[in-house]
């Protein structure tokens, strides 16, 4: 497996179950100590790059949120050697100027989810390991993403606080005024956990969300699940664009060799 090590990865959501793109090299079946990840781990070729791939619901996106296995997911990786990871996220638009099809790569979150298996530091066997978090999102990792969207000529929003929830439901309108009033700008329910493992492991860690739907109470509507797919439909290629050519940036390819 050697051979694996030092690899960019990406952990699709929603909608990126499967990388287009992506030439598969091999499907990797891999057990952790804290059980298995999501789905089997891809290898394969990305543009130039070789990278590995996991789809967070699983590959028929069955898993959901609250009950993603986020530490095997991490865990997985990492004991894969992957170099740094990609987290592609579908969210709702808090922000007024984040509408449906915004990308936006967050450089905050706010997490408000419970009861998940959040932490590697859960029993007296381990180490206690206090990991910094006041910058949850990798630098470099994000200025790839933002600069692959600079060259694939989309707007990209270049900061934003992801507001991460329980789920499965979407929230109430009540809850969403509170979450702007707490500074959140996107609202998502996978950003965490796992982007706290991630530091836990000493993974760079960075997100690429695509809006795709206004927020509840922000449209004056319900949200409609038409348009969710209709926005993933039209807005996935780009999505797609952008995660390659940042796993191809020089920022990334040049970060851990
Ligand atoms: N809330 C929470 N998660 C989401 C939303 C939302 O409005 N849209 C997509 N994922």
């Amino acid at each position: 497996m050697a051979e694996l090590f030092d690899l960019p990865a990406i952990i699709g959501g929603s909608g990126l179950q499967a990388m287009p793109g992506l030439d598969i090299t091999e499907r990797v079946d891999i057990d952790t100590a804290w059980g298995k990840p999501s789905s089997l781990i891809t290898v394969g070729q990305l543009g130039g790059q070789k990278v590995l791939f996991l789809a967070r619901h699983s590959d028929e996106h069955g898993i959901p949120p609250h009950k993603v296995n986020y530490r095997a997911n991490i865990a997985a990786l990492a004991e894969l050697g992957a170099s740094c990871i990609f987290a592609f996220n579908a969210v709702g638009g808090i922000n007024d100027g984040l509408g449906a099809g915004s990308l936006v790569v967050p450089q905050q979150i706010v997490d408000y989810t419970w009861g998940r298996e959040h932490t590697y530091s859960d029993s007296s066997d381990v180490a206690l390991n206090y990991v910094d978090f006041t910058e949850p999102y990798d630098a470099e990792l994000r200025t790839a993403l933002i600069d692959a969207a600079v060259q694939s000529g989309c707007d990209i929003a270049r900061q934003g606080v992801y507001g991460a929830t329980q789920g499965p439901r979407l929230e109430s309108a009540a809850e969403i005024t509170r979450m702007e009033r707490d500074g959140c700008d996107i609202v998502g329910m996978t950003g965490m956990p796992e982007a706290g493992l991630a530091r836990e492991k000493n993974l760079p860690y960075a997100c690429l969300a695509l809006v795709v739907n206004p927020a509840a109470g922000k449209s004056g509507r319900l949200i409609s699940f038409e348009e969710i797919t209709q926005v993933m439909a039209e807005r996935m290629p780009l999505v797609n664009t952008v995660l390659a050519e940042a796993c191809n940036s020089a920022l990334v390819t040049q970060k851990h060799t």
